[in-house]
């Protein structure tokens, strides 16, 4: 079946489901992307205006599906409220980097780790996957600790590796391939 065929999946967690992104969702991902910590740490567009989430949930998720990658809504399973957004892009040869970014005030419950968990996975055995890499700041302590509570190995720091509006930083490498499965992956989503 065709990638533009094939539908892009739900996944179902202990405290969260992963699902594709909605029109009706925009509201949320505007509201949450005003944020100052998403707006530091993650290329989102700055200012975020309101045409970005829609096209965010829209446009651009529908390309990550057709390029080979997924970019879903993390939502609370007993609430139905959305907590963040996961994405897996830029696949090439059988490699995903992940990003992520959470709601403010929904921060500090386990949501996002647990969503690495699951989208790592599904990338590593439904889409038979060789590797899963995470790039982060070495100063954001929040996704530096999310990385490692997921099970991901440090690999080690890229120096001057990207330009983030204008700055150009080192990142801490993180990975995760297909013989990691079986501590933090198995414990929580058997
Ligand atoms: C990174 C981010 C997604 C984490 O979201 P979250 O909903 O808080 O994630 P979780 O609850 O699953 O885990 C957060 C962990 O970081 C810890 N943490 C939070 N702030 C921290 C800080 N400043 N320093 C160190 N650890 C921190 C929490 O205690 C928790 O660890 P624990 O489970 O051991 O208690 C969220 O902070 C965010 O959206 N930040 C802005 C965007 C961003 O940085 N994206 C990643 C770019 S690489």
């Amino acid at each position: 079946m065709s990638r533009a065929r094939e539908c892009q999946p739900t996944l179902n967690g202990t405290n969260v489901i992963i699902r594709p992104w909605h029109i009706d969702d925009a509201d949320a991902v505007y509201a949450a992307c005003q944020d100052s910590a998403i707006q530091r740490w993650t290329t989102v567009p700055s200012p975020y205006g309101r045409s970005d989430a829609i096209d965010y949930v829209t446009s651009i998720a529908a390309s990550a599906w057709m390029d080979g990658g997924g970019i879903f809504a993390i939502v609370v399973a007993a609430t139905g409220r959305v907590a963040g957004s996961i994405g897996a892009h830029r696949m090439a040869a059988g490699v995903a980097h992940i990003g992520y970014w959470s709601v403010p005030d929904l921060r500090g419950n386990g949501f996002v780790t647990e969503a690495l968990r699951i989208v790592t996975r599904w990338f590593l055995i439904e889409r038979r996957g060789a590797r899963v890499e995470l790039v982060v700041e070495p100063a954001n302590g929040a996704s530096t600790r999310v990385a490692e509570r997921a099970g991901f190995t440090f690999e080690g720091i890229l120096r001057q590796w990207m330009d983030l509006r204008g700055r150009r930083i080192d990142v801490a490498m993180y990975s995760f391939i297909p013989t990691d499965i079986g501590g933090a992956l198995r414990d929580s989503h058997s």
